[in-house]
């Protein structure tokens, strides 16, 4: 459920026209609802209600500190996996004790920063990581507190890109070598074992891949039990899918009851990293349409590219592109495709679409989660803006890119200045 709706023919994004959000603050930009994002995360966080939790938004998804501040709001913690991030979620107030720090190439300065921010834990994904996090944390003088991610070699069924959870993923450690690893750990001087983390891949559909990793790290915590290491938290990641088009995915109480029962009586505060079930359904790219051009095919050419939204040029994502007015009126099969200058440069491909004219508002839905925070400057577009609605009001959460930003930092060498243009 979200709160993009019509009323008499007309795209609303909660109490606000999707058309008059545009006229404001002009196209492409991603504007999300609040009320959305509220409810969503509400639903999953109440959903685990009953054991002790905390929900670590996933800021990969959509990193603006507007949405990390209102989740933080409602008691959310953040995932974060950069030193960027990390500054993002302090940024808009995110408490640090309830930050987790995943991935598999931190640099010893963002281990650090992480360290002196007082972070709940890094998630270590091998054991060069760990010499460099007992090194850094000996230089501060204080015990790095620590996770390990383990790899269950679970398959997901996902699409191949954002499948972690296999032994030929790059992801975590093998959960067969894990408990060599740990008991290094346990003899390091500036090392605190916390807890053991997991994330199999994103967009699962299926409960059964989170409850088939769930028992396989059971078993592994069990190990570590009997070696004397009591663990105190555990963090399964995130990965649950959304409706982007027919998916089924599981409501976020199937998920969380699925949990649970595999949990059973373990002892320990429980992890929860999701990103595109708060985010994804809470977002939609508005985009105008430039030209519509016939031939062998019909293409609507908008002012949206793949550098804005690369979801559909990346994995051949499906999003549901919809006239901003008039949605039902006569349709066509067409590719809807962006300025960029590639073929691969596409929000849809062989969709049937409203027939829209030049200066008309499309919205391309679901496209809160990985949408802006994918997005590039390629062809030296300027990033797009950030508009969040709040009931009857909305709120530039980032202004459009200038072409001064564009080139901020960069400069003309003397040598060059000297030859003349
Ligand atoms: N935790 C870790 C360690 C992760 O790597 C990820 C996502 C998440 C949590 C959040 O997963 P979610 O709940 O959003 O599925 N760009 C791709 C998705 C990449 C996901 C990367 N990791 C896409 O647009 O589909």
């Amino acid at each position: 459920m979200h709160d993009f709706q019509y009323k008499n023919d007309t795209l609303y994004c909660e109490d606000i026209a999707v058309a008059k959000v545009a006229e404001a603050v002009g196209t492409p930009f991603y504007l999300y609802s609040a009320a959305t994002l509220t409810r969503h995360f509400t639903a999953f966080d109440q959903a685990f209600a009953d054991i002790p939790h905390i929900t670590c938004f996933a800021a990969k998804s959509c990193a603006n500190i507007a949405i990390l501040r209102l989740f933080a709001s409602l008691g959310s913690g953040t995932d974060i996996v950069s030193g960027g991030e990390l500054f993002r979620a302090r940024t808009a107030g995110v408490d640090p004790g309830k930050i987790v720090y995943s991935g598999v190439g931190k640099t010893a300065a963002e281990i650090r920063t992480a360290l002196e921010s007082g972070i709940l834990m890094l998630n270590v994904e091998s054991e060069q990581e760990l010499a460099v996090i007992q090194e850094v944390a000996a230089g501060l003088g204080l015990k790095a507190p620590v996770s390990f991610r383990v790899n269950p070699d679970v398959d997901p069924k996902t699409h191949a890109y954002i499948s972690t959870g296999l032994a030929k993923n790059k992801f975590g450690i093998p959960i067969g070598e894990a408990l060599r690893v740990y008991l290094a750990a346990s003899k390091m001087a500036n090392i605190e074992i916390k807890g053991v983390s997991c994330h199999i891949g994103s967009q699962l559909t299926l409960v059964s891949p989170f409850v088939e990793s769930l028992a396989k790290v059971k078993g592994f915590i069990a190990q570590l039990a009997e070696q004397g290491i009591a663990i105190t938290h555990l963090d399964l990641g995130g990965g649950l899918g959304i409706r982007y088009n027919a998916e089924e995915p599981p409501l976020p109480s199937e998920y969380a009851q699925a949990i649970k029962q595999e949990l059973g009586g373990l002892n320990c505060t429980l992890i929860l990293e999701p990103g595109r079930v708060l985010v994804g359904n809470a977002g939609a790219l508005v985009t105008k349409v430039l030209y519509t051009k016939e031939g062998l095919k019909k293409f609507i050419i908008v002012d949206a590219g793949m550098n804005d939204l690369a979801r559909p040029s990346l994995y051949d994502a499906f999003h549901h592109i919809q006239a901003v007015e008039r949605p039902g009126r006569e349709q066509a099969v067409a590719d809807v495709v962006g300025p960029i200058c590639e073929t691969g440069d596409f929000l849809a491909r062989e969709r049937l679409m409203p027939n829209v004219e030049a200066n008309e508002l499309l919205a391309v839905m679901s496209a809160g989660a990985y949408g802006f925070s994918m997005s590039s400057n390629y062809n030296s577009r300027p990033r797009v803006a950030e508009v969040l609605v709040h009931g009857g009001a909305f709120h530039v959460i980032r202004a459009r890119e200038t072409y001064e930003t564009l080139i901020q930092g960069e400069s003309i060498p003397e040598f060059l200045k000297q030859q003349g243009a």
